[in-house]
Order: C-alpha cells, then sequence, then structure tokens
C-alpha cells in the first residue's frame, strides 16, 4: 500500500462525518505501523474528536513509531473545543506524519507542520491535494473568503424549462432524481428559497427520505416586499423554528422573532449566514432569486437536472444573471456528470 492508497482511506473516513461536524471540515485518518493498519478515525461531528485523536483511541498498539496519514494538517492552536492534535500526535511519539491539504486556518497554515518537524517528526504534505481540496471545498472556501459555500440546484426539461405555459411544473425530473435531491439536503445546512417559489409551492424544504436520520437542515426565505403568507407550512409546522426570514422589509410571522433579519443585500444576509456558522447552503429557487445570487457571484457550485423532455414556452429555470455578451456568461469548471434514473445529473464550480 503507498501513500496515495492511505489518503484515499482518509477521505472515505472522512466521508463518514459528512453532515454532522459543519461548520468544520471533513477529516479521516490512519495509522499504519510495520505495514498493518493499527487504527483509523474520523472527526464525526463538530465538537468532537479530531480525526487523530480519534484514530489514536481506536489503536489495537502503541502507536510509538507508527505513521500517521490524515488528510487535514494536524491542529496546534488551543483556543478551541478540542486539545490539539499535533501536541498529541508528538507525546504519542509516532514517527511519520502524511498530510494532504495544509490547514487554510491562519491560527494553523503551516504550523501544525512546523511543531511536528521541530519535534523531530517526518512529515509529508500535498499527497493527493486537489481530491483533497475537493472533498473540503465547502470549508476551504469559508475559510478563505468568510463567506458560505451556495450550491445551486435546479432542475428543468433539455430546453431549460421548468413549468408549461399554464404553470403545470410538477414533477419536471423523475423519483430517482428527486430522491438525489433531498440527499443532498440532508448534505447542506440550509435550503433556501426564493418568496415566491414559498408563495407558490408552500414547500417544507425538508430531507424525505426513507429511515433518514441525520441532521436537519435550516429552511431560508428571501423577501423584499416581506409579502409572506403567514400560513405557510415553514411558519407552522414542527420545524418551523429552523426556519429563517431574510427580508428588507420589517415582518412578523408564527417563528422566533430572531429568525427574521432585516438586511439590504444578498450579501449582508451571506455575512450574518457566515457569522451563525452556516457555511454550507443549498439554494434550490426559484428563477429570479437564482439569477440574483449567480449575477452577485455568490454561487460556488451548480447542479442541473435534466429531463430528456421539452416544454419549448414557459418558465427558465434561470431569471436576469445580468449577462450582455457570451464573453460574459458564467461557465461552470471540473464538470462531472451521471444518470439519476433517466434524469442527467451535472454539477461543476463555479466562481
Ligand atoms: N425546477 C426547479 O428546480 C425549481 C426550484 C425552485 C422553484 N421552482 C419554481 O420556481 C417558481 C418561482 O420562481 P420565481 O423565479 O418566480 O421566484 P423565486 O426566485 O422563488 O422568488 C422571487 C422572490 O424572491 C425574493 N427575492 C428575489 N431577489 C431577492 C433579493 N435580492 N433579496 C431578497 N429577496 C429577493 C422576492 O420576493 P418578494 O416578491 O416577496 O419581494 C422575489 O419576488 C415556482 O413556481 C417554483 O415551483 C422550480
Amino acid at each position: 500500500m503507498t501513500d496515495e492508497d492511505f489518503i484515499r482511506r482518509t477521505f472515505a473516513l472522512a466521508r463518514m462525518g459528512l453532515g454532522h461536524n459543519w461548520p468544520n471540515p471533513l477529516v479521516g485518518s490512519v495509522i499504519v505501523k510495520a505495514g498493518r493498519v493499527i487504527g483509523e478515525g474520523f472527526h464525526a461531528k463538530y465538537g468532537s474528536d479530531h480525526a487523530e485523536l480519534s484514530a489514536l483511541k481506536n489503536c489495537s498498539e502503541s502507536p510509538e513509531g507508527a505513521t500517521v496519514y490524515v488528510n487535514l494538517e494536524p491542529c496546534c492552536h488551543t483556543n478551541k473545543q478540542t486539545p490539539p492534535c499535533a501536541q498529541r500526535l508528538i507525546k504519542e511519539k509516532v514517527k511519520r506524519v502524511v498530510i494532504c491539504n495544509l490547514d487554510p486556518n491562519p491560527n494553523v497554515f503551516g504550523l501544525g507542520v512546523e511543531l511536528l518537524k521541530s519535534h523531530g517528526i517526518e512529515v509529508t504534505h500535498g499527497i493527493l491535494s486537489s481530491e483533497g481540496e475537493k472533498l473540503n471545498e465547502v470549508f476551504f472556501h469559508a475559510q478563505r473568503t468568510k463567506t458560505p459555500f451556495v450550491h445551486l440546484k435546479m432542475a428543468s426539461t433539455l430546453d431549460g424549462k421548468i413549468s408549461t405555459s399554464s404553470g403545470e411544473s410538477k414533477w419536471i425530473t423523475q423519483e430517482v432524481a428527486r430522491a438525489h435531491v433531498h440527499e443532498l439536503r440532508g448534505a447542506h445546512q440550509a435550503v433556501m428559497v426564493g418568496a415566491n417559489t414559498l408563495r407558490k409551492d408552500d414547500p417544507e424544504l425538508n430531507v424525505r427520505l426513507q429511515n433518514y436520520q441525520g441532521p436537519v437542515p435550516y429552511r431560508i426565505v428571501f423577501t423584499q416586499s416581506g409579502n409572506l403568507p403567514s400560513g405557510a407550512k415553514l411558519f407552522n409546522d414542527a420545524l418551523k423554528e429552523k426556519t429563517l426570514v431574510f427580508t428588507k422589509t420589517p415582518l412578523k410571522l408564527n417563528i422566533p422573532s430572531e429568525n427574521i433579519f432585516v438586511m439590504q443585500s444578498l450579501e449582508e444576509a451571506m455575512e450574518i449566514l457566515f457569522e451563525k456558522k452556516l457555511i454550507n447552503l443549498f439554494l434550490e429557487g426559484g428563477a429570479q432569486l437564482a439569477g440574483e445570487f449567480i449575477k452577485k457571484k455568490l454561487v460556488n457550485r451548480v447542479s442541473l437536472y435534466l429531463n430528456p423532455s421539452f416544454l419549448g414556452t414557459g418558465a427558465s429555470t434561470l431569471g436576469d444573471i445580468g449577462v450582455e455578451l457570451l464573453s460574459e456568461r458564467p461557465r461552470l469548471q471540473e464538470v462531472e456528470s451521471s444518470w439519476k434514473g433517466e434524469d442527467l445529473y451535472l454539477t461543476g464550480r463555479l466562481n
């Protein structure tokens, strides 16, 4: 087994924390001695043991002289809930540490590596770094920009339509794609919609998957007018405490008053959400709000479900995004595709 193989294993372990450890990164760790894995662990949830500590606790024998694989630089700062990992690795007398990505957090960046080296521990970093960046794209974006990561989802026919000219819209995509959307909701901290979607669809924006026991995302509504139906499900169901409203016009609803934010711009709303440690947001539309987010360069990933059918006239997936020249059009990078039943799923980075 190579360093790459063990780092790949840390990715698989790290993913086990998905959805539970925001705003922290996904981190896994493998401890290897004389060619044998003697311990594995991952960061399971916010405030719980970091991956290295979890792997050390699971060790079947002494980690002295072992190699520790971890996909993110071990932390070395003490102003946080859990004890620093680099100091712990030094105490356990491990021989070598192999890291995928350095931690962009300025309290750690390069310092964890330096601390380990200064205690005679051999350190290798940069193994499979672009795969590691992708695994933790949300965390890296939030650390570097101090704004939340926004993932826009759209579903349409091949000609980019989301409803007929008479307004019929349920359903454009089939069951497998819709179940996948629910999986994505569960992997985000909050689901966001514009007020028209609320007024027209009265959505629940919850995760409806069989036997789902994962985290429950916040539901966020954006309005300028403040004209929201007080009887909507989001303001009255069992999860109403998890509904947030961003409005330009003050209003009262049947949700805690601290859940209503008066803001001047979407940028300000993003700042507020970042302050609340909500860094991983799923934007479900509709077209107008999605267009505003794209125009303001606030979208970081786009996922599109394309049903192999046409509607001709009818509403489009996106409203105005402020593009006048072809050369100005936002373009997805690193696009990946797969089939979700009969629907084609495309996902790529933006900004
Ligand atoms: N196929 C899909 O993937 C999909 C996904 C979601 C929705 N939809 C469909 O899309 C339709 C609704 O789309 P839509 O384009 O008409 O409306 P929308 O984007 O859902 O909502 C537009 C409203 O959002 C608020 N808004 C927009 N920009 C804002 C900003 N910068 N700050 C604060 N609030 C802002 C305004 O609310 P106020 O008017 O209250 O000021 C605006 O009228 C529905 O029929 C729904 O079924 C389809």
